[in-house]
């Protein structure tokens, strides 16, 4: 019998990354995706197979994190081995915004998908979305037993998500483990972050259809990997004897400034001709540097980081230049390849 998992995000970049390792081990993964106005799968259309067909393993159920009795419902239904949360508001400047809508989201529909998850009784092992941004304040290495000192309403409600997770695994003792991850990236990466934001920008202005590139901070320091052996991480972290918590992260960290001027020299630009300082992207308040320390990650999940910085910018700006191209020759366009 094939095992069975649920994502919520599965439309999002990890949940897409996820989903594809899931169904390479044999899963069956049921997804929840979220009604909106217009469509939301590009990053999982390449993997999805109707239901009416026979070899489906990919299933998208209709449900919302602030909709309690409909993820219980589905558990019920589904039955899963292990469920993944990783929907979320993610974006952290974008919570100063919406702090009510982003603590209804990302902190109470943790909470919401462990009690459901709880409820089902299906003995379901649950593996909740944490992140580097719950350090905030606290200066690198960050590790495990680094306090915690959040900096945005994303990160308040994270850390009300991560001890949740805890508390379940302590109070219920459910099988529930937190992946602490650091930034990570890919071309499937949303626009308004800052990688993609700059890797679009490098491929557009080469091409002659961008001029400028507005940016807020350049000083902060990032750890910054590769979404695709992330999601790894997050699979073995449920295959351990028991629960635990788990940084994951390159233990690299660089500025936003050098990430922009890596991208740019990878074309053979100079970054100072384009790149502009837009106060809009400040933010009220900043979190000055992550670097993760992801020893126990190694030792007891026995993964690493594969690839690393110079990479990881190339293989954005690559991707990018590509779907530029694709673009302009009408070719079927993929997110990335
Ligand atoms: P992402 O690309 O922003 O994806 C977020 C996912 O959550 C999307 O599928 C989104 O659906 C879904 N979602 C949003 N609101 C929802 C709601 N009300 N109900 C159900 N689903 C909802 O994020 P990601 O980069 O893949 O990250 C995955 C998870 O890891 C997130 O929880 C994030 O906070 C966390 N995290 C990410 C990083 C990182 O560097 N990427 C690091 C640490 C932790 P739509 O597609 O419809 O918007
Ligand atoms: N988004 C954005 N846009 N960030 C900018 C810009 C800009 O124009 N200019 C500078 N930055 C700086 C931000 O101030 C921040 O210090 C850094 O670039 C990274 O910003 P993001 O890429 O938006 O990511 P993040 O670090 O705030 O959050 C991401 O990583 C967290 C893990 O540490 C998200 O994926 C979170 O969901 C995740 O938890």
């Amino acid at each position: 019998m094939s095992r069975v998992a649920l994502i919520s995000g599965i439309t999002g970049q990890d949940g897409s990354y996820l989903s594809e390792l899931l169904l390479d081990k044999g899963y069956t993964v049921h997804g929840i995706k979220r009604r909106s106005s217009s469509f939301n799968t590009d990053r999982i259309d390449r993997i999805d197979v109707h239901p009416r067909n026979a070899d489906a393993r990919l299933f998208l159920h209709y449900s919302d994190l602030s909709d309690p009795a409909s993820l219980t419902n589905l558990i019920r239904d589904i039955r899963p081995d292990e469920v993944y949360n990783l929907g979320a508001q993610s974006h952290v400047r974008v919570s100063f915004d919406i702090p009510g809508y982003t603590a209804g989201i990302t902190g109470l529909g943790a909470l919401h998908m462990l009690e459901s998850t709880r409820a089902a009784n299906v003995g379901a092992r649950f593996y909740q979305a944490s992140s580097s941004e719950m350090f905030g304040a606290t200066p690198p290495p960050q590790r495990e037993e680094t306090p915690f000192h959040p900096r945005s309403p994303y990160a308040c409600a994270k850390v009300y998500a991560y001890w949740s997770a805890v508390n379940y695994r302590e109070s219920w003792g459910m099988y529930c483990t937190n992946g602490i991850l650091f930034n990570h990236e890919s071309p499937r990466r949303s626009e308004n972050f800052v990688t993609r934001k700059i890797t679009r920008a490098v491929a557009r202005i080469e091409a002659g259809i961008q001029d400028k590139l507005y940016l807020g901070n350049l000083d902060a320091v990032r750890d910054w990997g590769y979404a695709p052996e992330y999601v790894e991480a997050m699979w073995l972290s449920l295959q351990q004897d028991r629960p635990d918590d788990y940084v994951v992260a390159t233990g690299e960290g660089h500025t936003v400034r050098e990430f922009v001027e890596a991208a740019f020299a990878h074309v053979g630009l100079d970054w100072r001709e384009y790149v502009m300082i837009d106060p809009r992207y400040f933010r009220p308040a900043e979190v000055d540097a992550l670097i993760g320390d992801y020893t126990k990650a190694r030792r007891t999940l026995g993964w690493a980081p594969k690839t690393l910085f110079g990479d990881l910018v190339r293989i954005m700006v690559d991707a990018d230049r590509q779907l530029l191209e694709d673009e302009r020759m009408g070719r079927l366009v993929r997110i990335d390849r």
